[in-house]
């Protein structure tokens, strides 16, 4: 694909939707594999990455059906094994939730996706996996893609994350789904909570306590029942959005029924905090949006788990602001889709952005950005960022590796269309 070309605009107006959020997209899907009977779902993420754990769950024996605007109904029940390797493509929830998934089915499956997965750490998930007695084994014996795993036979544990990940707390309670005894994660910063919701609203008993600063969340053994969703809009992409219409003198956007559960809008509070005119409406999902001038911040590490995704664009946001703003404790971002602290600091710094990191602290200080070549490193949310840097820098900016935006947002480009078009 040929790389995308942005030139400044001037202000976004309008309205639109964002797609569907692409933690629940995943987690519905799963659970409605594993659910006796036909669930409904409408607005899922129409990305590539939850194309890849829908072909998934259909080789594993699941029924999908388009049904039309939007709506899929999906036959779950019993999963079958599958005789080559499963591809997450992209995913990093995908492989780590469905290790987790297909630990708890008594046959062999492969796990494996693209050379970012390849890359990524999945001794975070292998870990617990073992520990509840599934037999996980990474390539060349490294906690690393494909995953063979031999499911089956699994005891309930009690785990606490080394990491403060979502992806983590939902394999663990996907395998304890089908584990002898209650599973329970504890957690000391708390991460989003979709695979709790979800079970939970699908008929699964779920229970959650709290012990000083840990919270826990125990499952018991059982199957979800078969059921009908709406999926909301994914905060994280509205996220962009929020930035542009920040950045860009003369915007107001509002972006329709964005989720607005624990763990996923801390980039409200810290563009906020920034003196941003933002406010997210929680009965609507409306995230509404006007310009305003920036100043920097501090975000804690107790904030990052609440806005891992969100660190790319808030780095614009920053770039943009008066002043410096620092993101402390955000190590995590070296093992996303690209190593973020890396890519933020190359592709936003060929732009002109001051951007420096020391450790596991990312600096940005706000200054003028010029327009200039960059480059995605297969990262959807770098090569997102980079088109809402490049709305406001001087002169045109040219994006390789645009395609990398397929896997969260295609229509990204078109919305952009919408909302100069509202202007
Ligand atoms: C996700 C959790 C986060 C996030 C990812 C989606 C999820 O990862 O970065 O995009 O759906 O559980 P970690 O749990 O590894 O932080």
């Amino acid at each position: 694909m040929s790389p995308l070309v942005v030139a400044p605009v001037g202000p976004l107006v309008g309205r639109i939707r964002v797609p569907g959020d692409k933690s629940i997209s995943h987690r519905v899907l799963m659970l409605a594999a594993l659910a006796d009977g036909t669930s409904t779902v409408r607005g899922l993420s129409d990305g590539g990455d939850v194309a890849c754990t829908r072909r998934i769950i259909e080789a594993l024996g699941a029924d999908v059906v388009d049904a039309g605007d939007g709506t899929i109904s999906i036959r779950g029940g019993r999963l079958e094994a599958v005789d080559h390797p499963l591809d997450v493509g992209n995913s990093g929830t995908g492989i780590r939730l469905l290790a987790g998934l297909l630990a708890g089915q008594p046959f062999r499956s492969v796990l494996d996706g693209d050379a970012s997965i390849r890359r990524r750490p999945m001794d975070r998930v292998l870990d617990p996996l073992r520990l509840m007695g599934a037999t996980v084994d990474g390539r060349d014996g490294l906690s690393l893609a494909p995953l063979e795993i031999r499911g089956g036979g699994l005891r309930g544990i009690e785990y606490r994350l080394p990491v403060a990940s979502a992806q983590v707390k939902g394999c663990v309670l996907f395998a304890g789904l089908s584990a002898e005894g209650p599973t329970t994660v504890v957690e000391d910063r708390s991460s989003r909570a979709h695979t709790e919701e979800l079970m939970t609203a699908f008929g699964l008993t779920l229970e959650r306590g709290s012990d000083g600063d840990l919270t826990s969340v125990t499952v018991q053994p059982g199957r979800p029942t078969a059921f009908d969703h709406d999926v909301a809009g994914d905060p994280s992409q509205a996220a962009f959005w929020a930035v542009a219409a920040s950045i860009l003198p003369g915007s107001e956007v509002v972006v329709g029924n964005v989720y607005a559960g624990p763990a996923r809008s801390g980039f409200v509070d810290v563009l906020s905090r920034m003196g941003a005119d933002i406010t997210h409406d929680p009965t609507s999902g409306d995230l509404t949006v006007r310009h305003s001038g920036l100043t920097g911040t501090v975000v804690t590490a107790d904030e990052v788990p609440g806005l891992v995704d969100e660190v790319p664009i808030l780095a614009v946001a920053a770039a943009c602001a008066d002043g410096q703003t620092t993101f402390e404790g955000v190590g995590e971002l070296r093992v996303k889709e690209s190593d973020r602290l890396a890519t933020v600091e190359s592709e936003l710094g060929r732009m002109g952005a001051d951007v420096r990191v020391d450790g596991d602290t990312l600096v940005v200080r706000g200054s003028a950005l010029t327009g200039a070549e960059v480059d995605s490193h297969h990262d959807h949310r770098i090569a997102m960022a980079c088109a809402v840097a490049a709305l406001v820098a001087d002169g045109p900016t040219t994006i390789a590796g645009w395609d990398a935006v397929a896997t969260s947002y295609p229509t990204f480009e078109a919305d952009l269309g919408l909302l100069r078009g509202g202007a």
